[in-house]
């Protein structure tokens, strides 16, 4: 029997940008165009074909849904040529299939690859989240605090006053109570109307993105991902998963999760070194949108290694 291939995080790095590259590229063209569905279908099956090129054995653990509701890339699926090492990959072909449809901002293609048993397999169901950036004690904010005193806790580390906090949240009608007591101290509050892993991704680089803390409950399998980007940006994240019903919970039992009220710190989600790749499709704050001209195509990708936290956005134009 041939010894185990490592995990050559390095070597791998380059080629997870080009998967996230081609599914940016393949949704270019849809962007705007009010059609989620050939948006979300053109960037998984450009997705799919590129992480087959790679030498690698992956399993998706995160990715377009179960076996029998999504053809390509469902958990489960193996990737690439067989003939690597074995890996876990969480995808996201195009995470904020409206945005892109609307041209709206922060539209990206997010993947992250680890060692087998990296990352946690996350459910379809919702997952109530919370982070900041790097540079904080950890522990600084919880998911057991109510929302004011997490920003009252961030403003006296900070050394600022509340109403210097800004904090990401998901417009939606559940979050109502909770956006009114993060006004109640005085935070300004950046509304997203999709697109929670940029949410997150926005707290790693508060001198850019202006955002200091995310808060609110998103799909879970984003968490994961999220929680990937993270641990390569820097930054404390904390999750837990939300039934709403007993099918939903089959599907966290189904998984493996045997606690289904654990609080999952961001290495509990992600256990080992990943690499994380993520393409602008819109134009955001992380990441410019791609950029379409008669001949040619430009893309801009966040290429990260959490083993080194190097963080790279790589241009590249290709004639199309
Ligand atoms: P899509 O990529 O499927 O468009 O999901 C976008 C998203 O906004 C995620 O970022 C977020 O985690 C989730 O949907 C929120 O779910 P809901 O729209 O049900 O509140």
């Amino acid at each position: 029997m041939s010894a185990p291939i490592d995990f050559n995080d390095r070597m791998l790095s380059l080629g997870l940008a080009r998967v996230s590259e081609a599914a940016a590229i393949a949704s270019a063209k849809l962007v705007g165009r009010g059609d989620e569905k050939a948006a979300d279908q053109a960037a998984v099956n450009a997705m799919r074909e590129q992480l087959n090129l790679l030498d690698i054995a992956g399993v998706v653990v995160i990715g377009e849904g179960e076996r029998d509701e999504a053809p390509m890339l469902y958990i489960g699926e193996e990737v690439g040529t067989g003939e690597g090492p074995g890996v876990d990959i969480a995808l996201d072909p195009l995470e904020g299939t409206t945005l892109t449809a609307k041209d709206m901002p922060n539209a990206l293609t997010v993947i992250a690859m680890g060692p087998r048993g990296s990352m946690l397999h996350a459910p379809d169901v919702y997952m109530e989240k919370v982070a900041i950036g790097p540079g904080y004690p950890e522990g600084l904010i919880s998911l057991d605090m109510p929302p004011a005193t997490r920003v009252s806790a961030l403003a006296t580390e900070k050394g600022c006053a509340p109403s210097d906090i800004t904090v990401c949240i998901l417009e939606r009608p559940r979050h109502e109570a909770m956006i009114a007591e993060v006004r109640s101290t005085g935070a300004a509050i950046r509304l997203i109307t999709d697109g929670d892993v940029a949410g997150v991704m926005h707290c790693a680089e508060s001198d850019i993105t202006g955002i200091d803390m995310y808060m609110g409950s998103g799909g879970a399998p984003e968490g994961v991902l999220a929680a990937a980007a993270l641990k390569c940006m820097g930054g404390q994240m904390y999750g837990k998963l939300l039934f709403r019903n007993d099918d939903e919970k089959g599907r966290a039992t189904k998984a493996g999760i045997t606690d289904l009220d654990r609080i999952y710190a961001r290495d509990d989600m992600v256990t080992q070194d990943v690499i994380f790749a993520a393409t602008g499709v819109t134009g955001g704050t992380l990441l410019p949108g791609i950029k379409r001209q008669p001949g040619w195509v430009e893309t801009t990708t966040l290429l990260m290694r959490s083993k080194t936290g190097s963080v790279r956005r790589m241009q590249y134009r290709t004639p199309v």
